[in-house]
């Protein structure tokens, strides 16, 4: 397992970083996904690091979307190289502290059932699964889905 500091930052998606943030979703992800990805309603949050030539580097970005009284993660994605690090750990808590802020009460989101590591990975940040999607991905070739969720304790 690689290391585990990467002293990455943490800020808002603007405009300017649609493209690099559907990019990282990789070869892999979906058109549908990636056209998620791009929406404008999304918004998002990054980690990137600073280089030593100077430029930044995006390491990892959730996007999510407001969805009634839910803060809905419409795409968690970690670069490969960075997994593991407890960077998409850093970024849905900032995102619960962000609905605690807003006075939403759960984070919510629908993950392929076959996507072990993001099942395991969301099961460890303490959601659970509240549905099974039958037939949810079969579009993009896959099947069922999970729909999950986070309760978000309330400020005081
Ligand atoms: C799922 C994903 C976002 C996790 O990102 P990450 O930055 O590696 O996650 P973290 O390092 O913050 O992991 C937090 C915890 O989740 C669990 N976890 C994460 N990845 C895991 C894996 N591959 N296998 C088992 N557990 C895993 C672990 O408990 C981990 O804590 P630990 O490393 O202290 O054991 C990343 O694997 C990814 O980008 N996958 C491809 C895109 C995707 O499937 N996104 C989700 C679809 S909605």
């Amino acid at each position: 397992m690689s290391a585990r500091p990467v002293g990455a930052r943490l800020r808002t998606v603007r405009r300017a970083d649609h493209a690099a943030t559907a990019r990282l979703a990789g070869a892999g992800a979906s058109e549908a996904r990636r056209a998620l990805l791009a929406m404008e309603r999304s918004r998002g949050l990054l980690l990137e690091r600073r280089r030593a030539d100077g430029r930044a580097e995006l390491l990892a970005a959730l996007v999510w979307w407001s969805e009634g009284a839910s803060l809905r993660i419409v795409a968690l994605d970690t670069r490969p190289q960075w997994r593991r690090r407890g960077l998409a750990r850093r970024l849905v808590a900032a995102l619960a502290t962000r609905a605690r802020r807003l006075g939403r009460p759960r984070l919510t989101l629908e993950v392929r059932a076959d996507n072990a590591a993001a099942l395991s990975c969301y099961a460890a940040l303490g959601f659970s699964v509240v549905a099974r999607l039958p037939a949810h991905y079969a579009a993009e070739g896959g099947g069922d889905g999970f729909a999950l969720a986070l309760a978000v304790a309330r400020a005081r």
